[in-house]
């Protein structure tokens, strides 16, 4: 998968997606992503990329010819743009699963108050937050749309049925998981799980997820 991510902030984006499973998956091939200075598509002499919105109010907006004439750069023809802000639709696993099978996607961070109305409606294909609060630019909620959707892409996962049998991939939270030693200052593994009854484990798995999900986000079920 291809992923070109435009941003006025570059540097924020070393480390967390340099390291571990994403590392990986970018050097194996797996994930080819490049970061743009939405800065180097401004081209007066302060490169101004903000302006104050029109009717007035607090702050600035993001002027729509930088971001039209970077994401006309990079955008193949079936190239996916997606804008980062706080009134798109819900970021969830089935979203990430959704993405992880378009072939190229452009992520477009904001910052100050956000961008101009045009931006959304001539040139995003798709318009994602990833929860009901406000970061102060895009650099974030871009990350983790790419950290979500890269573990998805098959062969990133040593072992691709790790996505499979995880929170929200059926619509309910993953059960109890427990490992060595059996017991711990008294706590004790349930006895189902040491018992090498493959029938009875996944019952009790089954069951406890439902269990947990109608606990704790009975708006799952
Ligand atoms: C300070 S926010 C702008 C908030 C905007 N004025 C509003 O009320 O919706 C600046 C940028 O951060 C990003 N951002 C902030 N919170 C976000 C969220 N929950 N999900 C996705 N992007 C977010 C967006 O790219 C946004 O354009």
């Amino acid at each position: 998968m291809k992923i070109d991510v435009l941003t006025l902030f570059p540097a924020m984006f070393a480390g967390p997606l340099d390291e571990s499973i994403i590392k990986r998956a970018r050097e194996a091939g797996l994930l080819d992503l490049s970061i743009h200075q939405l800065r180097d598509y401004a081209h007066d002499r302060h490169r101004t990329v903000d302006d104050r919105p029109f009717g007035g109010g607090p702050g600035m907006l993001l002027k729509p010819e930088p971001i039209f004439e970077a994401v006309e750069s990079l955008a193949s023809d079936q190239a996916r743009v997606v804008l980062l802000s706080p009134s798109g639709r819900t970021f969830d696993q089935a979203t990430a699963q959704e993405l992880a099978k378009v072939e190229h996607l452009v992520l477009v961070s904001g910052h100050y108050e956000g961008f101009d109305e045009r931006v959304r409606e001539n040139l995003a294909d798709d318009e994602l937050s990833i929860g009901d609060y406000v970061l102060t630019n895009g650099a974030l909620p871009v990350m983790v749309v790419i950290d979500a959707v890269t573990r998805l892409l098959p062969g990133v996962l040593g072992d691709d049925s790790s996505a499979v049998e995880e929170s929200f991939s059926h619509g309910l939270l993953e059960y109890p998981q427990f490992t060595r030693p059996a017991e711990f200052r008294g706590m004790k593994v349930p006895e189902v799980l040491l018992s090498g009854n493959h029938a009875a484990i996944a019952k009790w798995r089954a069951e406890q997820a439902r269990l947990r999900t109608s606990e704790r986000r009975p708006d799952l079920l």
